[in-house]
């Protein structure tokens, strides 16, 4: 749907986008995720023709954008601060978009009367858009950005400045509406957990670079460096050496686990200065209580930290011969109770679960 093709941009003396290549595809929910000035915005209005780009090329549709304006392009924006005229009535707001469209007034009202009904505000349209909930304008601009048909909708951080109630509610209707209308969506967030849970394919950009595009779970599961791995969640990393590779097999010896063979598959990771290590996720280790055997391997420590969460309990653990605690995560199970600080923990892990950063 979307070829970019190594895409540059400056600002004056300053390279806003490195290069960007990526191919977004038709009817996708696409994210662009990253820590603020990363360049999410800029790559969005590029997209979008409201800023010129310094060279590469933009397709949509298989079609070359130089020199197309933004109004001529099948796609429609949300902004970052959502731009709804306070004035105007919901109505009037969502058929902003189409005051230059030459069909008759009631084919029009009807088309209003849609877009309303697809973001949950049917009997909204006579309410002056002031009177309405943060969400509720949210809503508003999504519908009036959805009745001009884009094929695209290019979406700025369109959740971001409501409570975190109401912007679960949302990610849910917009994961929902998404598959209703089929159209391609480009969500740019800077937060990590939304674009997990909202999409089919995630760019993780920094400083203008798109460092790993992949699914959710590849992201997850299998982050390409350590920055990515520690802007996704919670990774815990421990130092490692390797001690020999033979065919797909990378055997390791990792500081308070021991040895461990990691398949070269959970070796995608560059450790970028930072020296080998093998990360994992804090769900991935279990604390077991007293008679239960580990599964796969064990190791030992003692509880530094803890946070409890009412369904789950982060535990900070200090591996045996380790000089950081490592966070590991447990789901709280009725009868069991919450470990105290300095407790003496036996470890359960599992060498499948490690990737490592060399
Ligand atoms: N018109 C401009 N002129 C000069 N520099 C700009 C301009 N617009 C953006 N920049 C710079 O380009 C970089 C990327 O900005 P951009 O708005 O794309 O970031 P972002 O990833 O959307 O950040 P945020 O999460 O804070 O919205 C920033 O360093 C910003 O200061
Ligand atoms: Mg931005």
């Amino acid at each position: 749907m979307i070829a970019l093709r190594d895409v540059q941009k400056y600002y004056g003396d300053y390279h806003a986008l490195r290069g960007i290549t990526a191919d977004i595809r038709p009817g996708e929910f696409f994210s662009l995720l990253g820590p603020s000035g990363c360049g999410k915005t800029t790559l969005l209005r590029v997209i979008a023709g409201f800023e010129d780009i310094s060279s590469g090329s933009v397709l949509i549709d298989g079609k070359n954008m130089e020199g197309v304006p933004a109004n001529r392009r099948p796609t429609n924006m949300v902004f970052q601060s959502y731009a709804i005229f306070p004035h105007l009535s919901v109505e009037q707001n969502v058929g902003f978009g189409l005051r230059r469209d030459p069909r008759p007034a009631a084919e029009k009202a009807k088309a209003v009367a849609e877009a309303l009904e697809m973001v949950g505000l049917t009997g909204f349209g006579k309410r002056a858009a002031h009177a309405l909930s943060g969400g509720q304008r949210q809503r508003v601009a999504l519908a009036r950005a959805l009745i001009l048909k884009p094929k695209v909708l290019l979406l700025d951080e369109p959740l971001s400045a409501l409570d975190k109630k109401m912007r679960e509610q949302m990610q849910v209707e917009l994961i929902k509406l998404q598959r209703q209308v089929g159209i391609t969506f480009i969500l740019v967030t800077h937060d990590q957990e939304e674009a997990l849970v909202m999409s089919d394919r995630i760019a993780v950009m920094f400083e203008g670079e798109i460092a790993q595009l992949d699914d959710p779970e590849t992201l997850y599961r299998r982050p390409k460096s350590r920055r990515v791995a520690d802007f996704i969640g919670v990774m815990n990393f421990l130092p490692a050496s390797i001690l020999q590779e033979t065919g797909d097999k990378i055997e390791v010896d990792v500081a308070g686990l021991g040895r461990a063979e990691i398949s070269i598959a959970q070796a995608p990771g560059k450790a970028s200065g930072e020296g080998t290590s093998v990360g994992f996720r804090p769900e991935t280790l279990t604390i077991l209580y007293e008679g239960q055997n580990a599964p796969d391997r064990e190791t030992e420590g003692t509880v530094e930290e803890v946070v409890y969460y009412g369904d789950m309990t982060y535990y900070d653990v200090r591996l045996d011969g380790v000089e950081k605690p490592v966070r590991i995560s447990m789901r709280n199970v009725f009868g069991r109770p919450v470990l105290d600080i300095g407790t003496r923990a036996r470890v359960a892990w599992s060498s499948g679960a490690l990737v490592l950063f060399r």
